[in-house]
């Protein structure tokens, strides 16, 4: 598969990653709905889901390949040849397949978990990317609790697979565990010693186990990874994933940091597409989260709101307008100063000189000590009395 190096291809796992998070399962309508989402707003791949795990991941798989014409569809096996014959069944329709095999690669997995050995492993996983092969052209392979393998045998590993034809390989921080430098001096490593790593795309798949799944994901880009695996509000397993609107973000603002590199995302649709992915999988949003959170354009405190008053730019690293939001808010607390008030009162047709904004802001204060936050009834209420 040819790749244009100065591209980042964005691989969204909202519906496989994030999907599989107690409470938060979807119908296949309702993946159809995001999965058309996620097209509009420019992912290059979906991961659809893990067909064998049950007749209607299966089936939504099935459909997915059906409904999305002009982005890559993956589906999920273990390194087995049943689950890539499944998965390969479900992507039957799929314009652009993508197969995601794959098996663990540290000690801790190759002992406690297969039982195994790294040799059985390595021939196990060279086996299912040549069963994949026969399948699709498109093979991605991931190297789980990459984050915790051993470099040299991950070296050797990822060397492997690509030679038997993988064309993605994946290196996953499954638990969590990496910091920055040392996740982005594992790819760099990779970088350095694959001698066929120029044939595949390096990809990061992160979880936020210890809040760094973004941090890790953008230090493997800086380090040469040319895809990142990510979610809409960081949905994913336990802490969650890397969330898809703030690594697109960051390369908006930070641009100069990554020259050339490009990615399709329309990040005027965060606003919407997080709303409804929180609303259908029944997972709030926190409200401080970055980008997409209910505070993230909110300013309360009489400092911000008045330097955010006097020159936005003096608290907005970004404009509203470019996550799809209308406007930034000023939220009225008793920790609001005179500048904010005066400028919803003005908001509201309230002309007030210097004394008259003084006096009413002592009333303000005592309102405002009783309550979470004004709305403009409150306001009204104020001037009125
Ligand atoms: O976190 C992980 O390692 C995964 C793999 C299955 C890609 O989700
Ligand atoms: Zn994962």
């Amino acid at each position: 598969m040819l790749h244009d190096p100065n591209h980042l291809y964005i691989f969204d796992t909202t519906l496989r990653d994030g999907e599989q998070v107690p409470g938060c399962q979807l119908t296949t309508p309702e993946k159809i709905e995001i999965a058309k989402d996620l097209e509009s707003l420019g992912v290059d791949i979906i991961e659809a889901g893990f067909p064998v795990s049950s007749p209607g991941d299966f089936q939504s798989v099935v459909e997915l390949s059906k409904a999305v014409d002009d982005v890559i569809i993956c589906a999920l096996t273990r390194a087995n040849k049943n689950d890539i014959d499944v998965a390969a069944d479900a992507l039957k329709y799929a314009k652009r397949p993508r197969i995601h095999t794959g098996i663990g690669s540290s000690d801790m997995h190759i002992k406690y978990k297969f039982n195994s050995s790294r040799e059985e492993i390595l021939e196990r996983a060279v086996a299912a990317v040549k069963h994949a092969k026969s399948y699709v052209e498109d093979v991605e392979f991931y190297a789980e609790d990459a984050g915790r393998a051993d470099l040299g045998y991950l070296s050797q590993m990822v060397e492997a697979v690509i030679a038997a034809g993988a064309t993605v390989v994946n290196i996953p921080d499954t638990n969590g565990y990496c910091l920055p430098d040392q996740y982005g001096s594992k790819i760099q490593y990779l970088k350095d010693h694959v001698r066929n790593i120029d044939q595949a795309i390096i990809s990061a798949h992160c979880h936020n186990d210890l809040g760094l799944a973004t941090a890790n994901s953008i230090a493997a880009v800086q380090h040469g990874a040319r895809q990142v695996e990510c979610t809409i509000n960081g949905i994913g397993e336990r802490a969650g994933n890397t969330s898809l609107e703030e690594v697109a973000m960051i390369l908006k603002v930070h641009q100069q940091q990554f020259p050339g590199l490009t990615s399709n995302i329309n990040s005027t649709m965060f606003t919407a597409i997080s709303r409804k992915v929180s609303a259908m999988m029944r997972m709030p949003v926190q409200p401080n989260k970055a980008i997409v959170g209910k505070n993230a354009f909110a300013h309360s405190s009489g400092i911000h709101q008045d330097g955010f008053l006097k020159h936005r730019e003096n608290y907005e690293i970004i404009r509203p307008e470019d996550v799809g939001l209308d406007e930034a808010d000023i939220i009225l607390t008793a920790r609001s100063g005179r500048h904010a008030l005066k400028h919803h009162l003005e908001r509201l047709g309230y002309q007030l000189d210097k004394d008259q904004l003084a006096a009413t802001y002592e009333k303000f204060l005592i309102l405002a000590d009783g309550k979470k936050d004004l709305c403009d009834d409150d306001l009204k209420a104020l001037m009125q009395a």
